[in-house]
């Protein structure tokens, strides 16, 4: 197939365009990299040993977006460009509606000006909110408590209207849990821009000096260790979700929804005793006070992926630190 990535330039994108290149299809970038850099291009290419597409472009420039869709002869789109800091949501919301939730309503009035009715789309377990059960399964309630995990049900939203009033859509809405790791090669990795909010490349800046220590935000929640559980799933797991939903997506209609989580969590301390295992580093780390809108422990029911998709994550969290720590230690040489 001929896939467009919007955002493949980033750290889920830029697995998911290796990923789906070396199963053999023709990938297309299209990014603002506004949160990436171009150099990861051509290392995308050296992994998938073929030439990536790439058009600089902001999704919310919809009349670029159909010439990409229409000269490129797409087939399916993967959606995957967004703004994504949960804090920094609350303070700049605007942009984050412009972006996330304008961005999405641009891609798909590109879509349809084109004829094109297979996407998959990025969202997230932050459309759960508070949970009243655990694990997370797909009919959880949503009540997301940030402008970002609303975004992301908007989106949910409009793609569900959009395939009950058009039935030749084919959507996959994809709720990721908390993203880790980088490809075996360690070519490619998390690579943010600026300051990082997660765990994980935190922990790189600071084994790279460009952070003291990892805080790590309370150690007084109800867990085993006290500090924050997550479901940690490894991106090329992540990836291989994005391609069985394509493959599904081409024989099924509709709007679908699905976790993509291990269905197991680990705690901050968990994470952090398993990296210095994995890369014989000591972290510098002190307790601080617990970072606001922060859940105590999170975690998929991943069932349906494994039913319905046929896919289930397989790395472990040594496979997550183990790949971590290859791509943290080229970075710091580059
Ligand atoms: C994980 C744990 C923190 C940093 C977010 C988004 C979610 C998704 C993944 C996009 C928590 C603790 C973290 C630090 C710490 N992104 N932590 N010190 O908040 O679970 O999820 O990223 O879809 O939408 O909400 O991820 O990595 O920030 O935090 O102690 O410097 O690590 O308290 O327990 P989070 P995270």
């Amino acid at each position: 197939m001929n896939i467009l990535l919007t955002g493949g330039m980033g750290y889920i994108g830029s697995h998911t365009a290796a990923l789906l290149a070396s199963a053999g299809h023709r990938v297309h970038i299209y990014d603002n990299l506004c949160n990436s850099n171009i150099g990861t291009l051509d290392r995308i290419q050296k992994i998938a040993s073929q030439v990536i597409g790439f058009t600089e472009g902001d999704v919310r420039d919809t009349e670029k977006l159909t010439k990409v869709l229409r000269d490129e002869k797409i087939d399916a789109v993967i959606h995957l460009s967004g703004l994504k800091a949960v804090g920094e949501s609350s303070q700049k919301p605007i942009e984050y509606y412009a972006n996330n939730v304008q961005g999405s309503i641009s891609l798909i009035q590109a879509m349809q000006a084109v004829g094109i009715n297979t996407l998959v789309f990025s969202s997230s377990a932050t459309v759960y909110g508070d949970p009243v059960y655990l694990p997370y399964d797909e009919d959880h309630p949503t009540n997301p408590t940030n402008p970002y995990g609303r975004n992301k049900l908007q989106v949910e939203e409009i793609l569900r209207d959009l395939s009950a009033s058009d039935s030749s859509w084919r959507i996959g809405c994809l709720r990721y849990f908390n993203p880790v790791g980088a490809h075996e090669t360690g070519l490619i990795g998390e690579d943010p821009n600026g300051i990082p909010n997660n765990l994980m490349p935190v922990i790189g800046q600071v084994v790279n000096g460009k952070l003291p220590l990892l805080n790590i935000f309370g150690d007084d929640y109800e867990t085993h260790d006290g500090t924050g559980k997550r479901d940690y799933i490894h991106v090329m797991d992540l990836a291989e979700g994005h391609l069985a939903t394509l493959i599904w997506l081409q024989s099924n209609l509709g709007c679908h929804t699905f976790n993509l989580g291990t269905g197991s969590s680990y705690s901050v301390l968990d994470l952090l005793n398993r990296f210095e295992e994995a890369s014989g580093q000591k972290i510098p780390r002190q307790v601080v006070e617990r970072r606001p809108g922060d859940l105590p422990e999170y975690y998929a029911k991943a069932d349906k992926a494994e039913k319905v998709l046929g896919w289930k994550t397989k790395k472990t969290l040594s496979d997550i630190c183990n790949s971590s720590w290859l791509w943290i230690k080229n970075s710091k040489k580059s």
